[in-house]
């Protein structure tokens, strides 16, 4: 391996238009011609330190530049940390000083985080709303303090559908008025949500790392729509202290990577009890002595018994991240898997998937209340904020309408200010949900011996979501409407397992390609 013969190539003004010009061609290793930081994983990264052909402030500054350029298009970033390069200069300072076995895989790496996840910085943590501006927080949220701990350098704030999806049925997806319309990285079109910016800069390579939230399919469809991997961890895995929250019930904090070596380090980084979320202590038996990493395994596909429910696939149109000519490539899919020693246990029928897809199953009369109970605690805690209860939230609206969206309202914030507390019918509700968890999938994965459920894009998410349960969207094909993910999801601490699966078949297939970016008039 060569020294620093291509030290010129961080002079990014020079470098970037000839670095765009040529964006498909570039490969994202290190080698001895030289270092791409576009499409860089963590470990080539941590590599290019090593060697000293790479320091974070040049890392932070390449991202700065193609959020500078990108931004104004693909509106995935909401807000860039103003200590974001005093930060990098910090943690190249501590890998000059500190033995590299002292360092974390994290430490000196770029992330971004969703802006719903409260830091304690410069920066604004608004659920994408202008209610929230200004707003002080008590602390960093408990997902931070972790990634602050193994030395990531928290980038920016990432663009979302505004309130996870929790203000209005009519709202576009990956829209906020903070952000504006966060644009799929491949098409221009729908990015899913809600978890949109997030997906959007890990695969438009304006950041390097990224952290989503998910309710229900706001961390699987997002990537499975930008073709990035993501990690929809079991519920209280990972804290949601300092999170504006959906449901405790259902909420939960997971990475979204190109890759799932970078995905399984951000988990591994993030998991752990935090008092301040008290699910965390539970769900902390879930967490492998070793971390997550030993579960990169090439041969990880090797004997795992999946899970094959052919009726999803009549299904794919009822879900937002649906495309439409995906299933010949999910068979073809599903080909490569058993090529690599997976047992398919084909053919298996989830019992009530008709009430789950087709009736009012109970999922939303359970969200409401909780949500309305979860956003007044979040807003009680701040230090200072414009707002202070989901009433007054709707009153900040009604006072400041949206005037490019006339139709968004807040028809999904005035139902769930209606609800008062978990009565009758909230309880009834989640009986339900318990009810079809235990007689559908739980039932599914514990009679066939089931390591994971596989699945089209992100159509088993509502099942992944009510339980739960874990899940990871791993990058599988490309359509004339954008790409799309394969989802295996798993009961809960799964995680070990999906990671296995997940990374068995990325090495298998390496389907990501990086987005078109030369199609685009920058
Ligand atoms: C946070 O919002 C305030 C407006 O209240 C703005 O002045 C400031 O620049 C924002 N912070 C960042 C990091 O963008
Ligand atoms: C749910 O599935 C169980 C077991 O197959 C069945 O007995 C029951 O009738 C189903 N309920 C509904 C509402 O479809």
């Amino acid at each position: 391996m060569g020294t620093n013969q291509r030290v010129s190539f961080f002079s990014f003004s020079f470098f970037l238009p000839i670095l765009l010009a040529i964006l498909s061609s570039v490969p994202s290793t290190v080698s001895g011609n030289g270092f791409s930081i576009r499409e860089a994983t963590v470990r080539d990264l941590q590599l290019a330190f090593k060697y000293n052909r790479l320091t974070s402030r040049q890392l932070v500054e390449f991202y700065l530049e193609q959020i500078h350029r990108l931004n104004p298009i693909f509106h995935g970033i909401s807000e860039v940390n103003p200590d974001a390069l005093d930060l990098a200069d910090k943690a190249d300072q501590e890998r000059r000083t500190k033995a590299p076995e002292s360092l974390s895989r994290l430490h000196g790496i770029p992330i971004v985080l969703k802006d719903n996840i409260a830091t304690k910085d410069k920066m604004n943590s608004t659920a994408g709303s202008f209610a929230l501006l200004g707003s002080v927080v008590p602390r960093d949220a408990g997902v931070v303090a972790r990634l602050r701990k193994a030395g990531a350098i928290i980038l920016g704030k990432a663009s979302m559908t505004e309130w996870s999806f929790f203000r209005s049925t009519t709202a576009p997806i990956g829209w906020s008025p903070r952000s504006g319309q966060g644009k799929n990285a491949y098409t221009l079109g729908n990015p899913c949500g809600s978890s949109s910016g997030s997906a959007i800069s890990v695969a438009t390579n304006m950041a390097a790392l990224s952290l989503g939230v998910e309710t229900d399919d706001s961390i699987i469809c997002p990537s499975s729509r930008n073709s990035v991997v993501g990690i929809k961890p079991t519920v209280g895995l990972t804290s949601r202290s300092g999170v504006v929250a959906v449901s405790p019930r259902q909420d939960t904090v997971g990475p979204i990577c190109r890759t799932v070596s970078d995905a399984a380090y951000v988990l591994e980084a993030i998991v752990g009890v935090d008092i301040h979320d008290h699910a965390t202590i539970k769900a902390s038996k879930y967490i492998p002595k070793g971390g997550y990493a030993q579960f990169l395994r090439i041969d990880g596909l090797r004997g795992k018994r999946l899970g094959v429910v052919r009726d999803f696939e009549n299904l794919l149109h009822l879900n937002p991240g649906g495309v439409s000519a995906s299933i010949e490539t999910f068979h073809q899919n599903l080909n490569t898997l058993r090529q690599r020693g997976a047992i398919l246990v084909d053919n298996l029928k989830l019992d009530n998937i008709t009430e789950l897809y087709f009736t009012d199953y109970g999922e939303l009369v359970a969200l409401r209340a909780e949500f309305k109970l979860s956003l007044n605690a979040y807003l009680k805690e701040l230090i200072a904020s414009p707002v202070r209860s989901l009433a007054d939230v709707i009153e900040f609206n009604k006072n400041n309408p949206v005037l490019e969206k006339i139709e968004y309202g807040q028809d999904t914030m005035l139902q769930a200010q209606a609800t008062n507390g978990i009565g009758k019918a909230e309880k009834a509700a989640r009986q339900n949900l318990k009810r079809l968890t235990k007689n559908g999938f739980v039932k599914l994965m514990k009679k066939n011996k089931l390591d994971a459920l596989v699945t089209p894009v992100d159509i088993s998410s509502r099942i992944l979501a009510i339980g739960g349960f874990p899940g990871i969207s791993v990058p599988a094909g490309y359509t004339k409407d954008g790409p799309f993910g394969i989802c295996f999801g798993g009961l809960k601490g799964s995680e070990p397992k999906l990671i296995e699966i997940a990374y068995g078949f990325e090495q298998a297939t390496k389907i990501r390609k990086p987005p078109p970016l030369q199609n685009f008039k920058l």
